[in-house]
């Protein structure tokens, strides 16, 4: 198991390029599912859940192939029960389910427990499923979805905290083939869906509406090959612009969306950031003073529960008291506890954190949680006097692509280490 040096004090300068969105890939790799003909996705990144995925779609009988960012799937003839032993590692295994009963009519998953961040059901990506004709059984720890004949319905993907992401993707994949119009209400507004969409658009489906509240699918018989390039991380960018404040001079990312990072740009304008975009860059300029923030995060277009960890980094260390809610995943603060024992001033109370910033933190041993959680033990560990030990660091390698080499490129002192 690796661990990470991070040596404090050094400055960022210069330029990232942004890897392939995780969480785009995922569900794009699983909707190759919906056909039997080859798909080919550029900008795949390289990540540890991605490979994971592509081990369930090979063990489902697909034909996988790499080569660098670009993945070629031929899903000919599959079969529809996912393997525990893989499903098990990943989350988001969860949404092959959608694209199986949706070309197979039937599909077998065993259910995802729930993890660091919280208990994360999937009941309402079932009730997607239900509404459609599905027959829902769970039965020691698996979930099989018995559908010989999807129908188009009108179905509510809302939870008591907000929309579903992969609950909306998964429902979207499914009704792509059921037989008639589907219109999906409180349909996740993230990015990442309206990619999906659109490469299921692109292998024939008629999809309207991914991006707002409502997703009208119209289902055809169906779907086809098709090619497709995933949009740039808004979560890494996310990331790499927090490691700017807190450790930069003045660094740009190339190959980033501005528009889908509005929610993570203006709090950081707030703070006292100087922030400059064009088309697929960005700058940030780490002048002027910093002031706290409040932030709640929320689904998009609100400011995300994946970057609540890594302002929290930030926070710690400007002057004054912010204050943190994460309304998504109100017990995702396990950060918080190993910030403390950077030096950090933070008190917990339910879903919030109180910030007093503080002028330095103190490099320490520390360890990585989950993968939001690693990010902003890392990134405080770039300001931190003294040298940053991260431990269980495969958590960072789920979903961030060579961090430690991108970062070191513009100016960080990060050693990786094996145990
Ligand atoms: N929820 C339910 N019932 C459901 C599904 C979700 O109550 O059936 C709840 C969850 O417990 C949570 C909220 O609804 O409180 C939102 O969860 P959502 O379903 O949107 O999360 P997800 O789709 O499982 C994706 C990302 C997560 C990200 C969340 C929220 C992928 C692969 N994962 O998860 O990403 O935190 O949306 O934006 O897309 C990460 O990348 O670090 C990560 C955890």
């Amino acid at each position: 198991m690796d661990k990470i040096l991070v040596h404090g004090g050094r400055k960022l300068a210069g330029r990232v390029r942004i890897s392939g969105s995780k969480n785009s890939a995922l569900p794009i790799l699983a909707a190759t599912l919906l056909t039997k003909e080859p798909c080919v996705i550029h900008r795949v990144p390289d990540l540890s859940d991605i490979h994971y995925m592509l081990t369930i779609l090979s063990e489902l009988g697909a034909e996988v192939e790499r080569a660098s960012g670009t993945v070629r799937v031929r899903a000919e003839n599959i079969t529809t029960d996912a393997p525990y032993e893989i499903v098990r590692k990943m989350r988001a295994s969860v949404c092959i389910l959608g694209p199986l009963i949706g070309r197979e009519g039937e599909a077998s998953v065993s259910l995802p427990g729930g993890c660091v961040i919280g208990d994360r059901p999937i009941d309402l990506h079932l009730k997607g499923f239900e509404a459609l004709g599905a027959a829902v059984s769970v039965k020691s720890g698996n979930v099989r979805v018995l559908a010989p004949h999807l129908k188009g319905t009108n179905v509510s993907l809302r939870g008591k905290f907000g929309s579903t992401v992969l609950g909306t993707d998964n429902v979207m994949m499914a009704a792509a083939l059921a037989d008639g119009i589907t219109i999906i209400d409180s349909a996740a507004e993230e990015p990442e869906v309206v990619d999906l969409a659109n490469f299921l658009n692109k292998m024939g489906a008629k999809i309207e509406g991914a991006g707002s509240r409502r997703i009208v699918i119209e289902g055809v018989k169906e779907l086809h090959g098709a090619e497709h390039e995933v949009i740039p991380d808004r979560i890494e960018a996310g990331t790499f612009l927090v490691a700017a404040a807190i450790a930069g001079v003045n660094v740009t990312l190339t190959r980033a969306f501005p528009e889908h990072l509005k929610a993570v740009l203006d709090p950081l304008g707030q703070a006292g950031f100087h922030i400059e975009t064009s088309a697929d860059q960005v700058t940030l300029k780490a002048n002027g003073s910093r002031k706290p923030l409040r932030l709640d995060t929320e689904p998009y277009p609100g400011f995300p529960t994946d970057m609540q960890a890594q302002m929290c980094a930030l926070l710690t260390m400007t002057d004054g008291i912010s204050v943190v809610t994460d309304n998504v995943f109100p017990q995702r603060f396990m950060h918080v506890a190993e910030l403390k024992r950077m030096g950090a001033n933070i008190e917990l109370n339910g879903g919030t954190a109180i910030i007093h910033g503080v002028p330095k933190l103190e490099a320490a041993p520390v360890m990585a949680s989950d993968l939001r959680a690693s990010a902003a033990l890392l990134l405080a560990g770039l300001a931190a006097d003294g040298v940053t030990e991260i431990n269980r660091v495969y958590h960072i390698d789920r979903g961030y692509e060579r961090i430690d080499d991108k970062l070191n490129d513009i100016g960080a002192q990060i050693e990786r280490v094996k145990v």
